[in-house]
């Protein structure tokens, strides 16, 4: 279990990270989903003990991060936004000493590489020096790193960043592989990858937690709202000032010639709207229902229109 209190990261008169506090249950992968710069790897590196917080607690497995920083080291396994990896070691050499770092005894070195190398299927490479490998495979490296001791928990920030979309795919099916057996803290801003692994996401914005939940609450909860938009062939100014008449609506904007309404989620509600439009002469041209996704969810929830710029979108097959 993880448990994080109070935490903060200053760098001058700026938070990294404000007063976080959550908890991660064992067994559970949680999803630390924020745009660039929200905060992830900050919590990230202070979880694991490579950086002293400004102020606050983490304690995981009941161990203090700061007081017992070994006994933490030893029960997580930590993916960096970059890999630590050695470009002129071989794999299996590079992961032997990963094991030995971590205080893996000597009888179960050759177990432990064997282990790491199998559930990252990077045994056909094992004897390759890992300058040589692409990315993608250098990152299956950080992540056999991060398992070599098989520890209780993964952090693994940002764990499919950079890789073209064949390797994420790849990525995400080895992470998945790994769930039941560990408990999962992963950061990421591609939402299907939340999607795809994650038990409950965490949203971070600007070093402080807009909502934690599971996806399925959070959808229900967001998308008790919908999105609807209008093509008219005519009087969008008057129509607009019509609709900001319906009690039922709570926004109406003009973009370009749609015109987009926010309205709770009702079936009442649409079909008032509906019959104000077609009443009121302006050529209804196309009446579209906008159901919320989580990228909707995402961009309302961190409201930074930059942010929602640096959602990637699903590769084709990805999860929906
Ligand atoms: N060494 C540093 N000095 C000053 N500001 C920093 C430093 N490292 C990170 N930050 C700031 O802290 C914030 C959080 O960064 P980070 O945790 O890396 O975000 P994320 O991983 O979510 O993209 C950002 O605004 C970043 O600019
Ligand atoms: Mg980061």
């Amino acid at each position: 279990m993880i448990k994080v209190t109070d935490l903060t990261k200053a760098y001058g008169d700026r938070y990294a990270i404000d007063h976080l506090n959550f908890q991660v249950e064992k067994g559970e992968v949680v999803g630390f989903l924020g745009p660039n710069g929200a905060g992830k790897s900050t919590t990230m590196k202070i979880i694991t003990g490579f950086m002293a917080p400004t102020s606050g607690q983490v304690e995981v497995e009941g161990f203090d991060v700061f007081e017992t920083p070994l006994e933490v080291k030893k029960r997580i396994g930590y993916l960096p936004e970059l890999p630590p990896v050695y470009g002129d070691m071989k794999v299996s050499e590079y992961l032997k000493f990963c094991a030995e770092i971590k205080g893996v005894a000597i009888r179960k070195l050759k177990e432990s590489v064997a282990d790491a190398l199998a559930k990252t299927s990077l045994e056909d490479v094992e004897g390759r020096l890992i300058q040589n490998l692409s990315k993608g495979y250098k990152q299956r490296v950080g992540l056999a790193q991060a398992l070599v001791s098989d520890p209780e928990i993964l952090i693994l920030d940002e764990p499919t960043v950079g890789l073209d979309p064949t390797q994420v795919v790849e990525m995400r099916k080895l992470i998945a592989g790994l769930r039941g057996n560990h408990t999962i803290v992963l950061s990421t801003h591609i939402l299907p990858e939340v999607q795809a692994n994650c038990d409950r996401i965490i949203i971070i914005n600007e070093g402080k937690i807009v909502t934690s939940d599971t996806l399925e609450n959070i959808s229900k909860t967001e998308s008790s709202s919908c999105r609807i938009s209008i093509t008219v062939a005519r009087q969008h100014d008057k129509l607009v000032d019509e609709l900001n008449k319906l009690s039922v609506v709570t926004t109406v904007r003009l973009n370009g010639k749609k015109i987009e309404v926010e309205m709770p989620q009702s079936e009442e509600s649409v079909e008032q709207l509906a019959e104000k439009v077609v009443s009121s002469g302006a050529g209804l041209l196309e009446f579209k229902v906008e159901s919320s996704n989580l990228e909707d969810i995402f961009i309302r929830l961190t409201g930074d229109n930059d942010a929602g710029n640096e959602i990637q979108q699903p590769e084709a097959g990805g999860a929906q």
